[in-house]
């Protein structure tokens, strides 16, 4: 016991090295993969590019975390601090990271196959390490399409003589959205940066939104949730006149007052309450989301305009009433 609590605070003293990874995890991707493949997931070049790992004999599920748009691995930290304070244990949270890694705002980043590849392979082989039957995923803003796609298997969207292989859903239990740009973005209203293309951008209908929203109910076996914000101007609680958060088959777990950003990482309690959920314990059923919501009124130039002047993602809202979240449930 001494030993462990040992190892959790070695694993949160080594946030300079470049990554979090557990000794044993680190070791047993040295004996299993080769030294590129362990390089890809470690991301060594960023300042924590990958966490995870340890020995552990309990029985909690692993869970991957799928960080978001410019963001790396470390940027979950209040996440993944929350988890642990509230009895998660440590070796059983992993993230890696897709991407440049954390920048202030870089819009020429599209949902790429290397990326859908690289978080499907993370699944991969944290299932295996794991020995675990099944794990949880929990997705971030841009994260959420890409690790649901990465889930859903198939060929790229932007490379179809790459394929992913066959549904990884039998292997997730519970999946979870934060902020996730499900449906869309409304800051690509127009096909504007490689982040709103037309093929693997967060425009309504790129190629890659139709497809993983296509098909259905394939992200977890047990439950989705979708945890929104009506106060996020970054995805939108609307775009392209849908609730831009929702999919087929998530419960919608609906924030008021609270940012892009807050939502992200600041709900991290939340988040693991929802993996927490079982048969016994939620009684709640999700529904098919509708054809065709309300149009936000809001204006996505203005919104847009808003972002572009601030220094990273980080947008500001007024304080607004930090009234109680609730359950809502597609309809
Ligand atoms: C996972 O399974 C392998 C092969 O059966 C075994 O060697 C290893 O000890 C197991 N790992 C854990 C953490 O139980
Ligand atoms: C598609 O993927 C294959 C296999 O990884 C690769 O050789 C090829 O360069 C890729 N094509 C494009 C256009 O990226
Ligand atoms: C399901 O939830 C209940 C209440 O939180 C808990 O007592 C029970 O152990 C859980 N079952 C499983 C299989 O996780």
């Amino acid at each position: 016991m001494k030993l462990l609590i040992f190892l959790m605070f070695l694993n949160f003293e080594m946030v300079n090295c470049g990554h979090n990874i557990a000794p044993d995890f680190m070791n047993w991707m040295n004996a299993h993969l080769s030294a590129q493949e362990v390089a890809n997931i470690v991301r060594d070049d960023l300042t924590t590019g990958s966490f995870g790992g340890g020995i552990y004999t309990g029985t909690v599920r692993p869970a991957i975390f799928v960080h978001g748009l410019n963001n790396q691995a470390g940027d979950l930290w209040q996440v993944r601090r929350d988890f642990v304070a509230d009895g998660f244990p440590i070796q059983r949270g992993f993230a890696t990271s897709w991407g440049r890694g954390t920048e202030s705002l870089n819009l020429d980043v599209k949902m790429q196959c290397a990326f859908v590849q690289h978080i499907r392979r993370f699944m991969e082989i944290v299932i295996e390490y794991t020995n675990a039957t099944q794990i949880d995923v929990l997705g971030y803003s841009m994260g959420s399409p890409i690790a649901r796609k990465a889930i859903l298997g198939g060929k790229c969207i932007d490379n179809s003589t790459v394929d992913l292989g066959a549904p990884l859903t039998s292997k997730i239990h519970t999946y979870v959205s934060i902020a996730g740009a499900n449906q869309g973005s409304q800051l690509c209203f127009l096909p504007w940066f490689d982040v709103c293309n037309l093929d693997t951008g967060l425009t309504c209908f790129s190629k890659f939104l139709k497809e993983i929203n296509t098909q259905q109910n394939y992200e977890s076996t047990f439950r989705s949730f979708n945890i929104a914000s009506t106060s996020d101007v970054m995805v939108g609680y609307f775009a392209c006149g849908k609730k831009a958060s929702a999919f087929t088959g998530a419960v919608e777990y609906k924030l008021n007052g609270k940012s892009h950003t807050e939502t992200e990482f600041e709900t991290g309690s939340l988040q693991l309450s929802l993996l927490r959920q079982n048969s016994t314990s939620f009684s709640g059923v999700s529904r098919r989301i509708p054809k065709k919501l309300m149009l936000s009124r809001k204006n996505p130039f203005n919104e847009i305009k808003k972002s572009m002047g601030k220094t990273g993602r980080e947008e500001k809202m007024p304080p607004s009433s930090t009234s109680a979240p609730e359950f809502e449930f597609q309809n």
